[in-house]
């Protein structure tokens, strides 16, 4: 613990420096018009930019993570997560000048490294949070923690920003990518496809968690494709349908009435491409509204609680991070998420994602 104090003392003043230099954005469409062209000579030209740009936006995150009200930067879960970005920040820094194709392909080694060290970020954070939200005063809560969860958004933005870069970078030297693909992008991504795909997988917990689970229907043009990052609609169907299962199953789990499916329809527009999921729940009360898109928000059990490290992780519901992860997944593109709630009924999720590919990268 000493060393790793002393260590950080040190390279404050670096962190500090990069910290406050300005960061670059990067679009769908930038990524896909470059990437298009993985020659040598442009992933060594991206090497060199991921080499002054990574180290950018992991100082800001590493400052940040020092400052937090509350003393959650003292919370060991959190003082975990400073250390790893402090770790990749000093990685990339003590790696040389990027010149040649072999130089390029140790960067690309070290950075696929320094992305798995990040793997676990989002649940070590979760921890740290709930340690914080334990240990307040109930009357702080939870106007409050509005600054916390601020940092949050910004945080877990960033977040996504850094992992599609160092994604993006690596998956463009994969030498069998797949036809339509450059990098993490499909150029024809099917939404239907991936929502289907997502349903089903959102399907299966909810089988192992409740024995059964309601059908999925899926209205749309199964022809109909559009560029984007499939992981990243992929992970936001995946948690909605998993919210509209859970509300379904637990208000019909006890009834002899027919369970009623979730339905989810894909609109082609020419600005967005929407998705909506609905499904008869009953929906969530007017009061709890302001509260789900907040990172402490759940009304199921903690599973960090519960039983922490014994379970793979994927569960039906309880982090209470679904609702707001997801929205910053459809905002990094320039796209958002709407929740419509009908207490006594159901919700609409109104999922928007744009179909231009030019919005520019949020830069927290
Ligand atoms: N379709 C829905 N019907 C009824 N309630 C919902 C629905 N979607 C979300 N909610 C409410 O909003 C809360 C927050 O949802 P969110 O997905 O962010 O977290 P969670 O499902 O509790 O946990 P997880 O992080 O595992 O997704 C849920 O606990 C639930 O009370
Ligand atoms: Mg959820």
């Amino acid at each position: 613990m000493a060393a790793k104090k002393r260590a950080w003392e040190a390279a404050a003043e670096e962190v500090r420096r990069w910290g406050e230099m300005k960061q670059t954005g990067v679009s769908l469409r930038y990524m896909m018009e470059f990437g298009s062209r993985p020659t040598a000579k442009n992933l060594l030209l991206s090497a060199q930019f991921l080499h002054k740009e990574l180290p950018i936006r992991i100082a800001r995150r590493a400052i940040e993570l020092e400052n937090l009200p509350f003393g959650l930067s003292h919370k060991p879960a959190v003082l975990k997560v400073r250390d790893w970005y402090l770790d990749s920040f000093r990685d990339i820094r003590s790696f040389p000048e990027v010149k040649d194709t072999n130089d390029e392909l140790a960067f690309t080694q070290m950075i696929q490294m320094i992305k798995v060290r990040h793997n676990n970020v989002v649940p070590t954070m979760a921890l740290g949070v709930q340690q914080l939200k334990k240990d307040l005063d109930p009357k702080v809560f939870p106007k409050d923690l509005e600054e916390t969860h601020q940092f949050l958004d910004r945080f877990y933005m960033s977040r996504i920003g850094i992992r599609v870069l160092i994604g993006q970078h690596v998956a463009l030297h994969d030498p069998d990518s797949e036809p339509d693909c450059i990098g993490l992008i499909n150029t024809r991504m099917s939404p239907m496809l991936v929502a289907r795909a997502a349903s089903e997988d959102a399907r299966g917990i909810c089988f192992r968690e409740y024995g059964s689970a309601p059908e999925v229907e899926i209205y749309g043009d199964t022809d109909f494709t559009f560029p984007y990052v499939p992981s990243h609609l992929h992970l936001m169907v995946f948690e909605l349908v998993k919210n509209s299962l859970r509300a379904v199953q637990e208000r019909f789990m006890n009834s002899d009435k027919d369970v009623p499916p979730v339905r989810i329809i894909v609109a082609d527009g020419i600005e967005d491409v929407t998705i909506k999921i609905s499904d008869e729940g009953g929906g969530i009360p007017r009061s709890g509204l302001p509260k789900i898109f907040t990172y402490l928000y759940s009304t199921a059990k903690n599973p960090l609680e519960e039983n922490f490290g014994v379970n793979d992780g994927v569960t039906m519901a309880g982090y209470g991070y679904g609702l707001p992860i997801s929205r910053l997944y459809a905002r990094y593109f320039g796209g958002d998420l709407q929740i419509i709630s009908m207490e006594g009924y159901g919700t609409d999720a109104y999922l928007h994602l744009s179909r231009l590919g030019d919005s520019q990268e949020p830069l927290p």
